[in-house]
């Protein structure tokens, strides 16, 4: 095993094939979506940075604070020379506080579907960190089974931040978190934060910031499905929605069909009807006893949550039991 080795899951040929046959599917039935990892090639990864930037997303920034909170906490359960497996990786900005607060760790392993990113994260985190083992994971983490990750010493601490947890579907949160308890395997832990049941005016304005930041972020998949599957999406003629579904709890984001048209893309046509909306997004929120109580029922127990003072966000620290 090198320090650090880029582990490509698919070759470029394979994941334009897989887009294709997820696009395909997600426009053939009456409810038309498209799955959210497709918003992360390597502009919408650059424009979900600055979406975390924008006044009205405090995700990050609030998330960040509870970090640096909560690390040393974290780092006293974990133990000194755990290894740290980022799940969803991106930018990886907040590795370096959990990093920092370990004394020694083993290893780092991000795993992240955005090629680029996982470049970029690496070399900076090398950097930072020059002894460290640091293994980069070309993959969906919805797909991380345990023969997949490398065996370091010291137990493994789990790391999924920003509510990238929001992006799954009931069903798929159980599949998550059974998996990641699976690969953590003895004594491991989850570090995990989850955006919160909040004021809805506050909900909206976090996914229609007054920049437009949001909606160039959600447009941009008509724009890769321009580049890699042959489309012909106008980006003038669809715009962002996304408003907060109290009932389901979630936020829910598409494009939608400014005229009746008829779009191409991987070589079929579809009809949109003005105002028909594409699927792009669910961010799910959780009240944190609900999440805990969820992640109980795959045989994880809390061992610490944090919030910041005006309860925006929560950071959980989940232990197989
Ligand atoms: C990366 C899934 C946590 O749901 O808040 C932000 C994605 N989309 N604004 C979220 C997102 C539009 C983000 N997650």
């Amino acid at each position: 095993m090198t320090g650090s080795a880029l582990l490509p899951r698919s070759s470029g040929d394979v994941a334009r094939r897989e887009f294709a046959r997820d696009v395909l599917a997600g426009l053939a039935g009456q409810c038309k979506a498209i799955p959210s990892k497709y918003l992360y090639d390597e502009h919408g990864s650059a424009l979900f940075e600055r979406i975390c930037e924008t006044p009205e997303y405090y995700v990050t920034r609030v998330e960040t604070g509870i970090l640096r909170d909560c690390a040393p906490e974290v780092a006293a359960s974990a133990g000194p020379s755990c290894s740290v497996i980022e799940f969803g990786s991106g930018a990886a900005t907040k590795t370096e506080i959990l990093l920092d607060a370990l004394a020694t760790p083993s290893a780092y392993v991000c795993v992240d579907v955005c090629v680029e990113q996982l470049a970029a994260s690496r070399a900076r985190l090398a950097k930072r960190f020059p002894a460290l083992p640091i293994t980069a994971i070309a993959a969906d983490y919805m797909r991380l089974e345990e023969s997949s990750l490398p065996v370091f010493p010291g137990g493994r601490l789990g790391f999924f931040p920003g509510s990238t947890i929001g992006n799954l579907t009931p069903d798929e949160v159980q599949r998550f978190l059974a998996t990641t308890r699976r690969v953590l395997g003895h004594g491991g832990m989850l570090l995990i934060g989850v955006d919160t049941v909040k004021d809805e005016a506050v909900l909206n304005a976090a996914y229609n910031d007054a920049a437009g930041v949001t909606a160039a972020f959600t447009i941009n998949l008509l724009r890769r499905m321009n580049r890699e599957l042959d489309g012909s999406f106008d980006p003038d003629r669809f715009r962002h929605v996304a408003f907060y579904n109290a009932e389901l709890q979630r936020i829910e984001i598409f494009v939608e069909s400014l005229i009746d048209q008829v779009v191409r893309v991987a070589g079929r046509a579809f009809t949109l009807r003005a105002g028909e909306r594409i699927r792009t997004e669910y961010s799910y929120k959780y009240r944190p006893e609900q999440f805990v109580a969820t992640a109980a029922t795959v045989g994880y127990a809390a061992v610490g949550s944090w919030m910041d003072a005006d309860e925006l966000f929560c950071v959980h620290l989940l232990a197989g039991v």
